[in-house]
């Protein structure tokens, strides 16, 4: 699949992941994280048979440009659960992310899928924006699940889509 997207005058592009990108996603990954997933663990979950999911990166005149955000989602039983998403930095608020996430439910529709899951972090409020904006309801809470690099703990959201 290949998604073209337009944010003001730059263009972007949005592709399936393939396992070239990995590399790319561990980068993007720890500049976000507080327990970055290593190049393998990428790779250990591409390869699986219900992974999927889509990588952009700006149209350029000249060369193929580092990718700016990719989303990582797996799909099994008609349930779909999003496993990470990332934008880079200096391409945030600019659309990125609600494109990546409209094409895993693109996907997860033509696939007839019943709903989409992920867990966020109740402190990460760009996210929470995101899921609020695209339908998600919360569903539950886990206490403490996420550890910060100083040791502090906070707690995940659980959110859910009725895809249908
Ligand atoms: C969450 C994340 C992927 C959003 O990507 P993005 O490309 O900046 O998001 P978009 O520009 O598509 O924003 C879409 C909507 O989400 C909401 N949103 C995004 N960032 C927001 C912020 N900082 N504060 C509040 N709402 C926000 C808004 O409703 C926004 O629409 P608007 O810009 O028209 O108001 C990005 O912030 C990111 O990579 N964060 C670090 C990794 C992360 O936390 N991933 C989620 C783990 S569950």
């Amino acid at each position: 699949m290949r998604i073209p997207f337009m944010s003001g005058s730059q263009e972007y592009v949005a592709r399936d992941l393939t396992l070239d990108d990995t590399p790319a996603m561990a980068e993007l990954h720890a500049g976000a994280f507080a327990r970055p997933w290593s190049d393998e663990e990428f790779e250990a979950l591409l390869v699986q048979d219900t992974v999927f999911g889509y990588a952009v990166r700006p149209v350029a005149s000249k060369g193929k440009p580092p990718i700016q955000g990719f989303v990582l989602a797996r799909l099994a039983a008609g349930e779909a659960e999003i496993l990470t998403i990332v934008v880079a930095r200096a391409n945030r608020r600019a659309g990125l992310g609600r494109m990546l996430m409209d094409a895993v439910m693109r996907h997860l529709y033509t696939e007839r899928a019943d709903a989409l899951f992920l867990e966020v972090d109740e402190s990460n409020t760009a996210a929470i924006g995101l899921y609020r904006r695209l339908g998600f309801r919360d569903v539950g809470r886990r206490e403490g699940y996420y550890s910060a690099k100083d040791g502090r703990k906070s707690s995940a959201l659980v959110m859910r889509s009725d895809l249908r």
